[in-house]
């Protein structure tokens, strides 16, 4: 890490280290992290202020800049996703945005998948192009699409796997070696599976990026992201943000990197309630289809089983009568959350044709898997019997 290796606890395993890399204690000998609620630090004289500045020794001066509570939890979450570095965001948009906007200039070009965020696709086609910067989407399935949507110009390539919220999965190993071949850039959304179920850095990947505010945090608090990777990319991408400021206060991130103390358990449950929803979802005569990456009938069911540890907390499904009927039954739930989140404790419901998705056209929703009657749920940690009947009861209610 360039500026503040805390260096004080890289273990083997996962799990020892979303609990133990913390921030060297201070004079006070807490036991636990505190919130450094500060916007700048003190500086020893004036020859230590020059020499901060001018990048000769390390050191806080500023938390747009740095904070320990940032600096605990990029180091974290590099760690976590096997990457060289990281930078801390305001949001999981100001991360995905800057990733991006850091590393291309007027006249490059982006290739990414089809099947994206809604916000993500404003970025390419209303904002980039302000910039002069271009793009082209490709389908997962199509291996031609991606070939002939590589232009001279072409920088980098944009995708997220599995994707929000049709679940669509891309082989990371092929990706990865397609963007070596044409020295092309490869950024990965990781926010569905965190870095406990999927790592796309170490299938080649040459940056991550996270909306902090999903699984990491995974309590429905907080807004938050971060974009982890290469040195030399991360390197361009601090220098934007610090110049531009869309910095993650102390806050947010003392807030998230408590919560990936427990994010290998959570994950663990979440996935395990997500795959007995599903299962039970397949069954029921009232459902015309259902999603989940661990389910054998996801046409990607092999490709998900070999580069995740597990299915993941989303779970997509279509009840049959469409729109009319899934207004009905998001209507007739009684205590799932009705929200615009996921990766909560709480299990949430969400028609993302009518809301995250609402920018995209017809055409272009149904193009990426998202039936007008499509509904997404992050299942969340309540027991699994009271998550059934609850929509059990919603199916019958909606009739
Ligand atoms: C896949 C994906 N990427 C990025 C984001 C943006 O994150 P944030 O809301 O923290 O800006 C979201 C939010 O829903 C998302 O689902």
């Amino acid at each position: 890490m360039d500026l503040f290796h805390l260096g004080n606890a890289m273990f083997e395993n996962f799990e020892t280290n979303a609990v133990r890399i913390q921030t060297p204690k201070t004079a006070q000998n807490e036991h636990s992290t505190p919130l450094f609620m500060t916007s700048s630090f003190l500086f020893d004289d004036a020859e230590h202020a020059r020499a901060i500045f001018a990048e000769e020794v390390q050191g806080n001066m500023y938390s747009r800049f740095s904070n320990p509570n940032t600096t605990e939890l990029i180091e974290k979450l590099a760690e976590m996703e096997k990457t060289e570095d990281g930078v801390p965001f305001a949001s999981g948009m100001a991360a995905v945005f800057n990733s991006m906007f850091a590393l291309v200039k007027s006249g490059d070009h982006i290739l990414a998948s089809r099947s994206i965020f809604g916000s993500t696709h404003s970025i390419f086609t209303q904002i980039f192009p302000r910039f002069n910067i271009g793009h082209t989407y490709a389908d997962i399935g199509n291996q031609k699409e991606w070939e002939d949507g590589v232009n001279p110009n072409t920088k980098l390539v944009f995708i997220e796997t599995p994707s929000n919220p049709a679940l669509d999965i891309i082989d990371l190993n092929w990706i990865s070696n397609f963007c070596k071949e044409r020295k092309l850039i490869l950024i990965v959304d990781n926010c569905f599976c965190t870095p406990y179920i999927q790592r796309p850095a170490e299938w080649g990947a040459d940056l991550v990026v996270h909306s902090g505010t999903k699984f990491l945090d995974g309590q429905g608090r907080v807004i938050a992201g971060a974009v982890l990777g290469r040195k030399d990319l991360i390197k361009e991408i601090r220098f934007i943000a610090r110049a531009t400021g869309p910095s993650l206060s102390p806050m947010n991130a003392w807030i998230i990197s408590k919560s990936l103390e427990t994010l290998s358990i959570r994950m663990e449950r979440h996935s395990q309630n997500a795959l007995k929803l599903a299962e039970y979802l397949e069954k029921h005569p009232q459902i015309e289809l259902v999603k989940y990456p661990f389910l054998p009938s996801h046409p990607q069911y092999t490709l998900a089983k070999k580069q995740m540890k597990l299915g993941g907390g989303i779970v997509t499904f279509v009840v049959k009568g469409g729109l009319k009927r899934g207004a009905k039954f998001l209507d007739a739930l009684k205590w799932f959350s009705l929200t615009a989140n996921l990766g909560d404790s709480r299990t949430t419901a969400t028609h993302p044709a009518s809301t995250t998705h609402a920018k995209l056209t017809e055409d272009e929703r149904l193009a990426v898997g998202i039936k007008p009657g499509l509904i997404r749920i992050s299942v969340g940690l309540e027991h699994i019997d009271d998550i059934i009947t609850e929509i059990e009861q919603a199916l019958e209610a909606s009739k």
